[in-house]
């Protein structure tokens, strides 16, 4: 049903563009206007301006700029309809209820639509229902107000394979919809769907503009089942998009904006715990490490971030590279760690939240002296060159930070901390800066190449093939043919080799992470995986190269980009270091696989991927020992097809024992 004229002009009328804007960009006032970093597109000074008065935006960069309608149909990338309900909502103007008209609707739309019955559906299963008592007293006992259940909108998905399909179905919402957003599974077999979260607690993943984009369910118990994993995440859809959103952004940003700084946790129930004791300005980046995407939200809202992960090394690692990234994109970075064994969570539900600030107050810590002491406590300060290392790898972080200013502000304070004269340090800083120069030149040299290769390619590929392949005049530039055992007499007029085996994404990551971090990456991957578990041809032979390097003491990842190891390595090794898309996000939604940015976690990341290697590996051979198990009883060879039988439970064994990781254990 449209929205009537006189509706939407109601709703244009409440709506304020500065309020709304506000919740995007950081606006000051500039004489009758506002001005702020525009949000669409990347700039260092604000040339997005809005006038209050017309109620009109406009960026003088990107000249993007329209009324309060536009704006958000842009920053949402909803389309008109979708933009004023979004406005109304927001403003507590009724609408007339939509209709759900698949046909119509578009599929975002639909997805969105699909979400929000979703979080209906579960909060009623939690709140109204017996089957959602026990998820509801297990919050209870954790402390949470039903306010806190409401405003966070928390809810049960029942023990069923189609409580939710079945509730869906009544309000003639399709299964397919509700596959693509991320809420029932197809079965293997094709012949329907069942329910992706089951008898868990459902987390509502909301966009900073309290739209429903995902879920997170979190298992009652996890010691009852070890076999399960403690929370199910939404796969990435058409709406979710999992390095872009931050858990809790809705509910915090107010409070961020009011003191320019955010808290980011590693949990769910942090984020609620502290928001009920008051702590409102947190977020938690939903079980991955903070990316890039991330932080450019942040600092629409806030000036600085606080990292507060566990204190384990992995946790004080992932602050590190946290700080890094926040870092390097201008803005402040802190870090507080927490007694050993606290999180968030437990500290607050413990002390309170005053007792909290005060002891985020009193243990916050700049990157040099965050750094140094985790140095300290891992005992990376003993040797003199272990001294050298961390000071280099301060000042590394430190070389980063795009403000010079800044940047001598830090090594001042890196020089009190490390007890080194600042002028070594500034040399230091120095050598840093030139060699970050050097790296981005060499990556953009490699990018023009690239694309050189590709232009090139594309133009022989459209060039009409040479009538006779040996006219005998001018063939110095011509095309080189086919490498010899790759020449299973190609057609023609080709002239392309014939494709070898094509190595899997899983696999392609692998050889970008050893030939990326180098040495100890090699060892780490090459100790848990067997060389016949990568693809036959160059892929394998890529990486038996690595194993004689590795066994020679000399891995040297360029020398596969300078060609010493031929064309085809070298060909291999620069697509996979160019690989446009981290790993595939398909990982994710296969196995429930996390897979981080590789730069972000590299040994999760090679973890991920090996495991995956792996289950495709034993995959093809359950396939192929079912195939012949079909084929032995065909011919009544029973005691052949127990052979195999044997074999296939083996199999599946291993199967078993991989998605559990036992071949990590040693
Ligand atoms: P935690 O194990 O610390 O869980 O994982 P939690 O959120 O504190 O939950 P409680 O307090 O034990 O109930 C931290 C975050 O890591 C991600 C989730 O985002 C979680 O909030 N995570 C954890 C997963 O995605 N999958 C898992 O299996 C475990
Ligand atoms: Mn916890």
């Amino acid at each position: 049903m449209p929205i009537p004229d006189e509706k939407i002009e109601e709703v244009r009328a409440a709506a304020d563009i500065v309020d709304v804007a506000g919740d995007y960009v950081q606006l000051k006032r500039s004489g009758s206007r506002f001005m702020g970093l525009c949000p669409f597109h990347n700039e260092d000074t604000p040339s997005f301006s809005i006038d209050p008065e017309k109620n009109l935006y406009y960026c003088f960069g990107c000249q993007n700029g329209g009324d309060v309608f536009k704006f958000v149909q842009e920053i949402e990338g909803v389309g008109f309809l979708e933009g004023v309900r979004i406005l109304a909502e927001r403003y507590g103007i009724p609408l007339p209820e939509e209709e759900v008209d698949q046909e119509a609707a578009n599929e975002r739309e639909s997805i969105l639509h699909a979400l929000r019955f979703a979080a209906r559906f579960f909060y009623h299963q939690l709140t109204q229902t017996d089957r959602g008592q026990p998820a509801l007293d297990y919050l209870r006992d954790r402390g949470y107000t039903p306010a806190t259940i409401k405003q966070f909108g928390l809810g049960y998905a029942p023990d069923e394979w189609d409580a939710l399909l079945n509730a869906a179905e009544d309000e003639q919402l399709d299964p397919e919809t509700l596959e693509k957003a991320g809420l029932v599974v197809e079965r293997n077999d094709g012949s329907g769907y069942y329910d992706r979260y089951r008898g868990r607690i459902i987390f509502p993943i909301f966009s900073h503009i309290g739209k429903v984009l995902a879920f997170a369910g979190r298992i009652l118990d996890p010691d009852g089942d070890r076999d399960q994993p403690k929370y199910i995440n939404s796969p990435e859809t058409k709406v979710y998009h999992k390095k872009e959103v931050l858990y809790g952004l809705n509910q915090a940003k107010r409070a961020i904006r009011q003191t320019d700084e955010v808290m980011l946790v590693e949990g769910y129930t942090d984020v609620i715990s502290l928001s009920q004791a008051g702590v409102e300005n947190v977020v938690a980046s939903s079980g991955t490490a903070l990316t890039e995407g991330q932080v450019e939200t942040l600092h629409r809202y806030a000036k600085r971030v606080l990292l507060l992960y566990d204190a384990d090394e992995a946790g004080s690692r992932a602050t590190m590279r946290g700080m890094d990234r926040v870092l390097e994109q201008g803005m402040g970075a802190y870090a507080v760690e927490l007694p050993e064994g606290n999180d968030p969570d437990d500290y607050v539900q413990t002390h309170g939240g005053d007792a909290f600030d005060d002891y985020v107050e009193t243990h916050r810590q700049d990157l040099p002296s965050f750094a140094y002491q985790r140095a300290r406590r891992q005992g990376e300060l003993e040797t003199p060159e272990d001294r050298v290392e961390v000071q280099r790898s301060i000042i590394e972080s430190v070389a980063r930070i795009p403000d010079p200013n800044l940047r001598r502000e830090y090594v001042t304070r890196t020089s009190e901390v490390v007890n080194v004269p600042d002028a070594d340090l500034f040399r230091m800083l120095e050598e840093e800066r030139e060699r970050l120069e050097q790296q981005a030149q060499r990556r953009q040299k490699r990018e023009a190449k690239r694309q050189e290769r590709q232009a090139q390619e594309q133009q022989e590929s459209r060039a009409p093939a040479p009538a006779e392949a040996s006219v005998p005049d001018g063939g110095a530039d011509r095309p080189q043919p086919p490498p010899p055992d790759a020449s299973e007499a190609p057609s023609q007029q080709s002239s392309e080799p014939a494709p070898p085996a094509e190595p899997l994404p899983e696999e392609r990551v692998l050889l970008r992470l050893m030939l990326e971090q180098g040495t100890r990456m090699v060892e780490y991957v090459l100790g848990h995986m067997a060389l016949d578990e990568f693809t036959e041809g160059p892929p394998r032979e890529l990486v038996q190269k690595l194993v004689e390097m590795y066994q020679n003491n000399d891995v040297r990842p360029d020398s596969f980009l300078d060609g010493e190891h031929g064309e085809r390595l070298q060909q291999l090794a620069a697509s996979v270091m160019m690989e446009e898309h981290e790993a595939s996000e398909n990982w994710a939604e296969r196995e429930d696989i996390p897979v981080p940015k590789l730069n972000d976690r590299p040994y999760v990341a090679a973890e991920s991927a090996m495991k995956l290697l792996k289950l495709d590996r034993v995959e093809a051979a359950i396939a192929e020992i079912r195939d012949r198990a079909y084929e032995a009883s065909q011919d009544g060879n029973e005691e052949q097809v127990q052979r195999l039988q044997q074999k296939m439970m083996s199999l599946q064994e291993l199967r078993k024992q991989i998605q559990r990781g036992a071949f990590l254990d040693d």
